[in-house]
């Protein structure tokens, strides 16, 4: 069984093939990091315009990657939200237009089950496991049931993980996309205790007994910190020091979280599975100070962490084609006049958080 994917949810115009062999046959990326970075952010307007004037060509590549043509397709799948809705119909229509032209099922895939799944396409990873969903629009603790089933049991209240690291990365000067900036410039930290006392942050939620999030007071600190430093352009040694004591922080905030989470999955899921699983996903996973507090926190607990290669853990079509590939194996597929989705939350019957809104 082989699946086209294609996704085009944010600033990404992407797609892959992937096979039930859970091979990655292609995997295309076409950043559109220089159209938005003199913006200082994604612009939504110049995002859709971009993701159509590439899809075709950034499909084709992914066709010719493979050394594949459109006969050799199963099926077709495509991000139908969450995400910016004008890139969205971009990359939903092209999948329609491929499945209705070559007779093929039309998968529409939530994108934060793409990345939710891109475990068992890695590892193999068998449901239930416990998962943490960190990208620049969603904080969550998710337990994945089984395909199409999660339960949430924690969310941020206000910013994003990735979006705090986006927007303390702005504070200090650094261009976007800023986790990856802010990655790379507190390993430049020569005096990583020095970096930690000269810059204290809170820590928050730390110790709560719940699963949930909040970033807002984090990026405030970050602020105030900053304000604090002599007037004009920051010295490096500084931005250097900050990026460090932040980026730690994160770690310490997520692994926290996920501690409470871990406590509550081996007490009710326990019995249910041989090889116990913290997923970490999205954007975030990519850094490795992260997945480092991750890892020793789920070893601590008997637990394995499963988090992306590189190359998986930023949005990609193969997440896509490989969600579409798991439900077209159970024989499902969706219809052409399957509607996009700026709002999909994975776990529809989550509670509802105050102040969380539609990060919920
Ligand atoms: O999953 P993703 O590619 O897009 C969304 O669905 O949001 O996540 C993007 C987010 C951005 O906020 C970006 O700054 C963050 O992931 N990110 C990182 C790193 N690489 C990407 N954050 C921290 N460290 C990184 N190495
Ligand atoms: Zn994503």
């Amino acid at each position: 069984m082989i699946v086209l994917g294609i996704e085009t949810s944010c600033d990404e115009t992407a797609a892959a093939i992937v096979n039930d062999k859970r091979e990655v046959l292609s995997n295309v990326v076409l950043s559109q990091m220089d159209e938005h970075v003199v913006f200082g952010g994604v612009v939504p307007e110049i995002a859709a315009r971009a993701h159509l004037e590439h899809i075709d060509k950034v499909i084709l590549a992914a066709l010719k990657d493979a050394n594949l043509t459109f006969s050799d397709l199963d099926g077709v799948a495509a991000t139908c939200g969450p995400g910016l809705i004008g890139g969205v119909m971009v990359g939903m229509m092209a999948a329609k237009a491929i499945a209705a032209s070559h007779n093929i099922p039309f998968l529409g895939i939530n994108h934060l089950e793409g990345h939710a799944l891109t475990a068992r396409l890695t590892d193999n990873v068998a449901f239930p496991y416990l998962m943490l969903l960190v990208s620049g629009g969603h904080t969550q603790i998710l337990v994945a049931e089984k395909l199409g089933k999660y339960k949430r049991w924690g969310t941020t209240l206000d910013d994003a993980a990735g979006e705090c690291f986006d927007k303390s990365a702005k504070l200090m000067g650094l261009p976007y996309p800023g986790g990856p900036q802010v990655e790379k410039t507190a390993y430049q930290c020569k005096n990583p205790e020095n970096a930690v006392t000269r810059f204290p942050l809170p820590t928050p939620m730390k110790g709560r007994k719940n699963c949930d999030f909040s970033f807002s007071g984090l990026k405030t600190a970050v602020r105030n910190h900053v304000e604090k430093l002599p007037a004009g352009d920051l010295r490096q040694n500084d931005i250097i020091e900050l990026s460090h004591a932040f980026q730690d922080k994160m770690a310490d905030v997520l692994a926290d979280r996920c501690g409470h989470a871990i406590t509550r999955f081996k007490k009710e899921y326990g019995t249910k599975t041989n090889t116990p699983t913290l997923v970490v996903c999205g954007g975030v996973s990519a850094n490795k100070t992260i997945c480092g507090a991750l890892g020793q926190l789920a070893e601590k607990h008997g637990m394995q962490l499963c988090a992306p290669p590189l190359s998986l853990s930023g949005d990609n079509g193969a997440m896509i084609a490989w969600a579409g590939l798991e439900r077209l194996k159970e024989g499902q597929n969706d219809p052409l006049d399957f509607q996009a989705r700026p709002r999909w939350p994975l776990d529809p019957n989550g509670p509802p958080r105050h102040g969380a809104g539609v990060k919920a």
